[in-house]
């Protein structure tokens, strides 16, 4: 997991300079959750454009763990076996590490009526408590015992479908708690959903295989519960990552000249891109792609305040606090999703940054602002990322340590970097 692996990165000094196309990757954040899907298979299911990432790779080690057998029929083709299911037992090891292995407890509770998993890791951005999870077991009908290294959930039968209204949007636990549904019975109705494109993708499919969820992309969400799926000759199509598309249209604006990001799904992007639009970026929108124009462009300060989709993601607040110490006036950054997810912010000031923060939510950037190259710690996988967004602009050489964050989400980033013409090392 953590190695003394970093990156190496000589800074363009704020030269515009990047050129050629990057394509986007199959989508974290909906592999995972369709991955742990496959508990809810009574024979198997294939998945393709699954990308090669740290996180996928700890998913496929929790599955074969609990028994489902992972073929590997090509490169990002994965054919999963779930006809046994051997245990209840969510690996401690493994998900101390992986946040969103928290989505296999819906899944495994549906199918074996018990579960026991500890409490799950991930990348440091604040508190990251799971009482949806707990309060909504509850609902269903479960039995919940608190270990003190984690938790013991059984129910007596089946779970019983039932309205569970979430305080807060939250993602994973509508995606937990749409799977679950699945195996419930009688009827579960979700209340106060979120309507990523990660879950319409997982629920669409779910119902390609026989699932009875509808209300997909809105905010209430109603599964009729059957019983196990079938994936026999069904393929899911892992669908591009707007995280990572947005990173790097956000990277065109900071050093290309001419960058063109592909295979995306731009409608997925709507509010970077009216964000991006607004700040003075020169863009054109294709239907599966996104040219950005650079050199063209002269940043001006935006505001951004982070929110569930479809507004602003918080998986790109780092990021484009990066283009925002380059853009003319003072920018104000609202992170409105999750505590600590500021911190990475004191780099940048170390950096030269005109940089205010003012608590754990909020804070004002001014520029533009040469940046200056530095070493680096990436705390999570956003930031550690936004690092390399700053590395790759900055005067002179910076190093960006705890390399396995940026490894979770992308794979081979220094490769797609280096083709465009960034001078990126792995050490
Ligand atoms: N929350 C609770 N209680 C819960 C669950 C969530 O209070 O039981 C709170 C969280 O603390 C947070 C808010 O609800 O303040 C929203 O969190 P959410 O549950 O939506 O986040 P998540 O499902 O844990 C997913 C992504 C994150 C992404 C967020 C927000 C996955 C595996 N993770 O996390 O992605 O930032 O939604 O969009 O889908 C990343 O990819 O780097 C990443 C962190």
């Amino acid at each position: 997991m953590l190695t003394d692996e970093k990156f190496v990165i000589k800074g363009l000094g704020g030269q515009k300079k990047l050129k050629g196309k990057i394509s986007t990757p199959g989508a974290k954040n909906a592999v995972l959750k369709v991955l742990a899907a496959s508990l809810l298979f009574s024979d198997e299911v294939t998945l393709t454009n699954v990308p090669e990432i740290e996180d996928v790779k700890r998913m496929l080690e929790l599955l074969e763990d609990l028994g489902v057998v992972v073929e590997k029929k090509a490169a990002e083709t994965y054919r999963l076996i779930t006809k046994d299911i051997l245990t209840y037992e969510i690996s401690t090891t493994i998900s101390k590490h992986l946040r969103s292995s928290i989505v296999l407890t819906g899944p495994l509770l549906g199918r074996l009526g018990r579960v026991t998993f500890p409490h799950p890791g991930g990348c440091v951005i604040g508190k990251r408590p799971i009482d949806f999870f707990i309060d909504s077991f509850k609902a269903l009908g479960a039995e919940i015992k608190d270990t003190g290294a984690g938790y013991d959930i059984k129910v007596n039968k089946k779970l019983t479908g039932t309205e569970i209204f979430f305080k807060n949007i939250s993602v994973t636990a509508t995606e937990n708690f749409m799977m679950a549904g699945v195996l419930a019975s009688g009827t579960t109705v979700l209340k106060n959903v979120a309507l990523e494109p990660e879950i319409i993708s997982l629920g669409e499919f779910l119902n390609e295989c026989g699932a009875k969820i509808s209300g997909l992309g809105t905010s209430e969400i109603t599964i009729i519960g059957g019983g196990l799926l079938s994936g026999k000759n069904k393929v899911y199509s892992t669908i591009p990552d707007r995280i990572a598309a947005g990173s790097f249209i956000i990277l065109g604006a900071l050093a290309g000249e001419k960058m063109e990001v592909t295979n995306c799904e731009p409608k997925h992007l709507e509010s970077l891109l009216f964000l991006l639009k607004s700040a003075g970026i020169k863009l054109e929108v294709k239907k599966n792609s996104v040219i950005v124009y650079g050199a063209e462009s002269k940043p001006q300060a935006v505001d951004i305040k982070t929110h569930e989709y479809p507004g602003f993601p918080t998986d790109l607040q780092a990021p484009m606090a990066v283009l925002l110490t380059q853009s003319s006036g003072q920018s104000f950054i609202f992170e409105t999703i999750f505590e600590g997810r500021l911190n990475y912010l004191e780099t940048f000031f170390r950096m030269e940054a005109d940089v205010k923060i003012i608590d754990a939510h909020r804070a004002f950037i001014s520029g533009p602002n040469k940046l200056i190259g530095k070493d680096m710690t990436s705390p999570d996988l956003r930031a550690g990322l936004a690092y390399i967004l700053a590395g790759v602009i900055a005067k002179g050489e910076s190093v960006v340590h705890n390399v396995y964050y940026v490894d979770r989400g992308y794979e081979n980033i220094e490769k797609h970097l280096q083709n465009l013409g960034v001078d990126i090392k792995r050490v």
